[in-house]
């Protein structure tokens, strides 16, 4: 029996797919049809899947040609599968020419020829209308954002609104968008959503602006500063029916959602404590290491550190502590807050001019996981146990310098309707954050003798 395998994702099953299939079977008598899975997608770049696993799995099968449907889910996997079930012959359009030479140590290569005009790329722009962006703020964090948004389709970046005209101009030269410096309602106008990279103390102004009128919002952390005040705004756009969306890359990274899934599956056993440190030694001139107001560790650090904390143990603690030391400049040098919940612990710790080791670290009834610095841009963590020898090892990459593109590939996904919920960071997650920040800037405050 002549056994042949292809791969694909498959994503909003098209006619090019079904040719593919047909011309593959024809190779042989047994086919093998590999669909991805989306974390295995997202770790590679292809960050816009439409149909969920299950969709294009079925779409697959309906049409009769697989004998069997595997998943893909990692690198390397290819070699696996064709030792595995005794692959004759390897099949991928020409799209992949020579990109799979290498299999030919295992099995023939074929490479057959693409169905013309179309592809899953095409039907998804033609299901998309694209979104005009406008970005708040033009300073550093802007420049890392704007870079990555080629990498996401449907989006494009038009405007750039900052009150300090000499920083939007350079930054409207630089990147070719229309400047806005005074007037926030016109700039508003010409865009359908807003990415709010200002500092901290703006967020919430531009926010609500932005969403009463009518425009989607990706704000980076921290939203805001009070309970209050984040209730309010997810309210809002939720009443205003426009995505609302605090911009904590970590929360959206496929090793991060592996970590989590690793976390809850009982691997571990049971979670008992989390501890989350993320420290920097920064610029001793900038925001973050001066403004002794909403600058200091906490601040900017802090939306990290809580995030493995609530999703993993939720959001009802029955209590924090907060402490922290002050630097010269008055802002919080380290931070640390423990959070006691029903029989579990939690501590975050975050240092700005204090260097410790950045790690997360899970600790359950029957192993930990170990996730270690920088695990804010997570691409790889172990599960260790007692017998030290034995240590399962993830790998989980993904593509860029600092994960940008898998936030705003969320953004998009919610804005379309394509994102299922919003399980990544849910409001009653940032709303929970909010509140730890207010309860912290009101104990700093005291401390600094405000
Ligand atoms: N394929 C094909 N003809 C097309 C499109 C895809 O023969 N017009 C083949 C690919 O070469 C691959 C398989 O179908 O062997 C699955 O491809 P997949 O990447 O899922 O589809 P694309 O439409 O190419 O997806 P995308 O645009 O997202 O890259």
């Amino acid at each position: 029996m002549k056994k042949v395998i292809t791969y694909g994702s498959f994503d909003l099953f098209h006619e090019g797919h079904y040719n593919i299939l047909k011309r593959a079977k024809e190779l042989g008598d047994y086919l093998i049809v590999g669909v991805t899975t989306e974390h295995y997608d997202r770790s590679r770049g292809k960050l816009n899947l439409v149909d969920p696993i299950m969709t294009r799995i079925e779409n697959v099968r309906n049409t009769g040609f697989a004998d069997e449907i595997i998943v893909e889910d990692h690198d390397g996997q290819k070699i696996e599968d064709i030792q595995r079930y005794g692959i004759d012959t390897f099949v991928l359009g020409t799209d992949w020419v020579g990109k799979f030479d290498y299999l030919k140590k295992y099995c023939d290569v074929v490479y057959l020829e693409r169905t013309p005009d179309i592809s899953s790329t095409l039907k998804r722009k033609d299901m998309k209308r694209l979104i005009k962006l406008g970005i708040v703020g033009t300073g550093r964090i802007a420049r890392r954002f704007q870079a990555e948004t080629i990498f996401v389709s449907g989006i494009e970046v038009v405007a750039a609104f900052n009150p300090e005209k000499e920083s939007l101009e350079k930054y409207a030269e630089e990147y070719s968008v229309l400047p806005f410096s005074g007037d926030y309602d016109r700039f508003l106008g010409s865009v359908d959503a807003v990415y709010v990279a200002s500092p901290n103390e703006t967020h919430a102004d531009y926010v609500r602006k932005a969403i009463i009128a009518g425009k989607h919002v990706l704000c980076e952390k921290p939203m805001t500063f009070t309970y209050d005040e984040a209730v309010e705004l997810y309210n809002l756009a939720k009443k205003d029916r426009v995505v609302l969306m605090e911009g904590i890359r970590a929360a959206y990274l496929p090793g991060f959602q592996q970590l989590l899934s690793v976390a809850r599956d009982g691997t571990i056993g049971e979670i008992c404590d989390i501890e989350a440190c993320f420290t920097r030694l920064g610029d001793p001139e900038s925001r973050e290491m001066s403004d002794a107001r909403y600058g200091g560790a906490f601040m900017e650090y802090g939306s990290y550190t809580m995030l493995p904390i609530f999703k993993l143990l939720g959001t009802d603690y029955e209590d924090t502590i907060i402490d922290s030391i002050l630097g010269e400049s008055g802002i919080d040098r380290f931070t640390k807050v423990q959070f006691r919940y029903k029989n579990k612990l939690a501590t975050s710790k975050t240092g700005a001019g204090v260097k410790s080791e950045g790690q997360l670290v899970i600790s359950g009834t029957k192993g930990y996981i170990l996730a270690q610095s920088p695990w804010w841009l997570i691409r790889s963590f172990d599960v260790r146990y007692e017998d030290e020898s034995r240590v399962d090892h993830f790998e989980a990459p993904f593509v860029g310098r600092d994960g940008f593109r898998y936030e705003i590939a969320e953004f998009m996904d919610k804005i379309n309707g394509t994102g299922g919920n919003d399980y990544k960071l849910t409001a009653e997650e940032s709303i929970a954050m909010a509140r730890v920040v207010e309860k912290f800037m009101s104990i700093r405050r005291e401390q600094q003798g405000f």
